[in-house]
């Protein structure tokens, strides 16, 4: 029976017959016996493999080269090498795969940009291994936190004929050819549709039958930004609760985020002390400081404020109706209130058309939580409830009604105050890792001019 290495590396007594299989990271051959460093990917460690001479299998141990796949059955013994509690000896070794010469992981210190053409094969390095474990782990953190708290998870479409954000910025869905929009009619749903920006306004509908709901699924965004932080197919995660206010919905995103760091700090902590030595010294210290302080709030005029006090030049105008750019909110949150920070009310020229109108008649009960070395990770809103007010903030953003009769619909039976926000799971994830692009932190980015793989 295969162990995974993971579990071999914890056991807490000599074992007389072990079976692993993984990949050779490196061997060194001595007079009469070998070292492999196995690693299976279940953890960071590798496990030091002891090979003597003449053992089955060893006729081919020259074929154990960097990236072989093998099987090694054999004692687990106390290790007399120093850093490592045990190791294996060998008594049988299996070839499963060879990996010859061009194998293009030989030797350790690639660059991200270089690895990031071999994606396929990234995975097997010791930081991608870890990101994508942690990956995996936070993705099961984001349901245990929303589980825990009663929140019912829906899946939303992925083909929608709505613009929740109302930019533009889909990617349309068709089987016409030629000229789409001669007669989209004839296209296979009947209109135009696209992949979606935003699972929120199905997620509204469901929120307003089962309270507390949440979303994780795939989201698209057709932007043509070529930063560290944008991708066009991401993972958001989104929260809708009915009855809720922009207060409670800001105390969520402030919990969720916290609860997020804990969990890395205790139960990735292999990794994380990987990140914290190779990607970013201050990594586990920032985590710790954002588990343990208050976010700071901050309105968005006061924002403005402060950033046009700041005495610093930015490349792009700190105007009140313009929005936040990253460097904006990068100074707000790494320079000036040096914590993660929470921006609200917003000026409804900038924001999408579901947010509620404050009583200023300006202002919308948007908030978008700012973290050191990102900026924006999350991006919500109270709702517009009331059916005439939401009619009118139709109207002043361009759109028609009767395209969203049935979130319209939301307003004239039994609606409620209800509020929500998206986090992008990605940023989140470059948060907890320091890994600084966003393309390092997806299995296969998709950005604009790359979809390989
Ligand atoms: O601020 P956004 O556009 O908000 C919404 O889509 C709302 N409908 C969410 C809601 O209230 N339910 O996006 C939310 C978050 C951003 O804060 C960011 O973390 C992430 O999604 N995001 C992206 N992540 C990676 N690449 C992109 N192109 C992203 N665009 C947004
Ligand atoms: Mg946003």
């Amino acid at each position: 029976m295969r162990k995974l290495i993971k579990h071999v590396l914890a056991e807490t007594d000599p074992k007389d017959l072990v079976t692993v299989k993984g990949w050779v990271r490196t061997r060194r051959d001595s007079k009469g016996f070998s070292f492999l460093e196995l690693n299976d990917g279940s953890c960071l460690g590798n496990l030091q493999v002891v090979v003597d001479a003449g053992i089955r299998g060893s006729e081919h141990l020259a074929q154990f080269t960097t990236g072989a796949a093998a099987v090694v059955e054999g004692k687990l013994v106390a290790s007399p090498a120093q850093g490592q509690k045990w190791e294996l000896r060998a008594n049988r070794l299996e070839l499963v795969g060879v990996a010859d010469q061009t194998y293009p992981l030989q030797k350790k210190g690639h660059t991200q940009e270089f690895l990031r053409t071999i994606a396929h094969l990234r995975p097997r390095s010791n930081m991608y291994g870890a990101v994508f474990r942690m990956r995996s782990r936070l993705a099961f953190a984001v349901h245990q936190f929303f589980q825990e708290r009663d929140f019912v998870y829906v899946h939303t479409p992925i083909i929608t004929a709505s613009d929740c954000e109302g930019a533009g910025e889909m990617f349309r869905v068709t089987t016409l050819k030629g000229n789409i929009d001669e007669k989209p009619a004839t296209d296979f749903f009947g209109k135009p549709t696209y992949l979606t920006v935003s699972g929120q306004l199905e997620g509204e509908t469901f929120a307003c039958a089962l309270s507390n709901i949440y979303t994780f699924g795939p989201t698209f965004r057709a932007e043509n930004s070529n930063t560290a932080r944008h991708a066009a197919e991401f993972w958001m995660i989104e929260p809708e609760m009915a009855f809720c206010d922009l207060q409670g919905d800001m105390d969520l995103g402030e919990e969720f985020i916290k609860a997020m760091a804990r969990f890395a700090l205790e139960g990735c902590a292999e990794d994380l002390a990987l990140f914290t030595k190779f990607v970013d010294k201050q990594l586990q210290e920032r985590l710790k400081f954002v588990v343990e302080r208050p976010f700071v709030r901050v309105s968005y005029t006061d924002a403005i404020e402060i950033l046009k006090k700041s005495g610093k030049t930015f490349e792009f105008p700190v105007q009140y109706g313009l929005n936040l750019q990253s460097e904006h909110e990068r100074f707000l949150t790494e320079e000036h209130f040096k914590s993660p920070v929470t921006v609200f009310n917003y000026p409804k020229e900038i924001k999408p058309f579901y947010m509620r109108l404050n009583d200023d008649q300006k202002t919308v009960t948007a908030m978008d939580v700012l973290v050191p070395g990102i900026g924006e990770v999350i991006g919500g809103a109270q709702r517009e409830e009331r059916l005439d007010q939401l009619l009118e903030n139709m109207k002043f953003h361009k759109l028609k009604p009767e395209e969203y009769w049935w979130y319209v619909d939301l307003r004239r039976y039994g609606t409620v105050p209800h509020a929500g926000f998206g986090l992008g799971f990605e940023r989140l994830l470059m948060f907890l890792t320091g890994v600084s692009n966003i393309r390092d932190v997806i299995p296969f980015a998709r950005t604009p001019g790359t979809a390989e793989f």
